[in-house]
């Protein structure tokens, strides 16, 4: 049953640890808490935020929400790891506790900055009569790990576009000498954008430079939220997340997660794509991806993206938590293409191989390769072999067809569990199962595929055809859980 939220009880400040104490106990419970995915202590993660790596850590913040599997308010907690595989939970990173975010601290990236780091995000400040005014913000972290928050904005909304105005991703473009903060908007008539400020300095000056063109794409979705701009290789790459449309093969979601390769001009302030947008993933529940701050080498991003959309809803909407992070994934591009594969460091989370008798251990890496021609893999299907989630590969088509409609627990069934990836003969599957997750990387990354899964008991079996081979890991758990506030 669907709980109803009032707006008080979504937007309730959290006192301290007591108020929370009791669920995080309850939740704990759960047979779908993630193994080795970071996770939220109690109620709701969304978009990753803050992704940086700093003085030999990687922090990640993400936003949260308390109280329960609902968007209320917003606070970023954090968690860290020495390698991208380990995770830390710290506790909350910044509050909502000032004018400028006194209704959440929305999405944002981070910046290190000589021996400091940086982080700026979206104060969502509400009046009386829940009008809003998103401002951009700063805080810095000090010795101890904890975020510091400037006294003052960087600057205000624009009143010449529509109230949704967030997401700040901030980067430093040497040949210009200039800061530039991407945000993501909405114009006046419902268009999805983004707009561009920039400045001399870090914390003071910023001024608008104007709105970000993308020809062709002037009229595409509603909203363009979590912009992130990368450049791989000498590539500029645009990832973001358009809502309010439906796209081609997105079933009726109006949440995506998209990308451009192309090249950035700040005279003109023009992206100007190489080809079509793309899907950064093909799986249900994949969005708000970021990737990280000060990653050293230039032919490789490392990104992180949300299990979970908006608007959705959960079987663990019952237990009062939802959502999860995405495996971080290190993107690079290969022959002009853009490709994800899981990080490195992963293959330390093996801990023996399993024995291939159709049963899949509950968390588990599977390395499953194909000889050619149509295929079929079935995961998480019944003692009989029937149900499960169903990949079929029809090789005239080039398509794979993964259908999540034979699992016991179903859901966001109007919106889609039947989704088709377009697959140039189909050679190999890269799959990592956690208690509610499947993350699947097809052709050595040339796409990905990420969904939210519920297996109930008897669910855990798996059927391969004969073209296929299996390869399946054990793996150890590498989030601590701890409740950490
Ligand atoms: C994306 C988003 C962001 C916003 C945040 C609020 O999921 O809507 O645009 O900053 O979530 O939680």
């Amino acid at each position: 049953m669907k709980r109803e939220w009032t707006l008080e009880e979504r937007y309730r400040v959290l006192e301290g640890p007591d108020d929370v104490k009791d669920l995080y106990a309850a939740i704990q419970k759960s047979w779908y808490r993630q193994k080795y995915h970071v996770q939220p202590v109690t109620g709701l993660s969304s978009d990753p935020n803050g992704f940086a790596f700093f003085e030999g850590k990687w922090h990640l913040f993400y936003q949260w929400c308390p109280w329960g599997a609902v968007h209320g308010l917003k606070y970023w907690y954090h968690a860290v790891s020495p390698d991208l595989v380990s995770w830390e939970n710290c506790g909350v990173g910044i509050y909502p506790d000032t004018f400028y975010d006194n209704k959440g601290c929305h999405s944002g990236s981070a910046f290190a900055y000589g021996d400091d780091m940086y982080f700026f995000y979206t104060g969502n400040h509400r009046d009386e009569n829940w009008v809003r005014t998103p401002f951009t913000c700063a805080a810095r972290m000090d010795e101890e790990g904890r975020l510091v928050k400037l006294d003052k904005p960087l600057f205000g909304p624009r009143e010449d576009y529509a109230e949704h105005q967030r997401d700040p991703k901030i980067i430093y473009v040497p040949e210009k000498k200039k800061y530039y903060i991407f945000i993501g908007a909405q114009t006046l008539d419902k268009k999805g954008t983004a707009l561009i400020y920039e400045s001399e300095e870090l914390l003071s000056g910023w001024r608008f430079a104007g709105q970000l063109h993308v020809p062709g794409y002037e009229d595409f979705g509603g909203m363009w939220e979590c912009p992130c701009i990368v450049n791989i290789s000498g590539k500029d790459v645009l990832i973001f997340s358009p809502q309010y449309t439906t796209l081609p093969g997105r079933g009726n979601s109006t949440n995506h997660n998209v990308y451009f390769i192309g090249r950035m001009d700040y005279d003109t302030l023009t992206f100007t794509p190489e080809g079509d947008y793309q899907y950064l993933d093909y799986g249900f529940d994949f969005y708000a991806a970021q990737c990280a701050a000060n990653v050293a080498d230039p032919d490789k991003a490392i990104l992180v993206a949300w299990i979970g959309l908006p608007d959705n809803h959960y079987p663990t909407e019952e237990e009062d938590w939802e959502g999860s992070m995405s495996l971080p994934r290190e993107l690079r591009i290969r022959d002009g293409k853009l490709v994800q594969t899981p990080v490195e460091g992963l293959v330390s989370l093996r801990t023996g191989e399993a024995a291939a008798d159709g049963t899949l251990p509950d968390i588990c890496e599977l390395e499953i390769a194909f000889s050619g021609g149509n295929a079929d893999l079935a995961l998480f299907t019944r003692p009989d072999g029937s149900g499960g989630v169903t990949l079929r590969y029809d090789e005239a088509a080039g398509v794979l067809t993964v259908d999540r409609r034979g699992m016991d627990k179903r859901f966001n069934e109007k919106v889609f569990e039947v989704l088709e990836v377009p697959v140039n003969g189909l050679r190999n599957i890269h799959a990592f199962i956690d208690r509610s997750s499947l993350e699947l990387y097809i052709n050595d990354g040339e796409r990905t595929f990420t969904t939210h899964i519920y297996p109930t008991e008897g669910e855990h079996g798996y059927t391969i055809s004969d073209n296929g081979s299996m390869k399946i890991y054990n793996l150890k758990a590498s989030v601590t859980d701890e409740f950490v506030i």
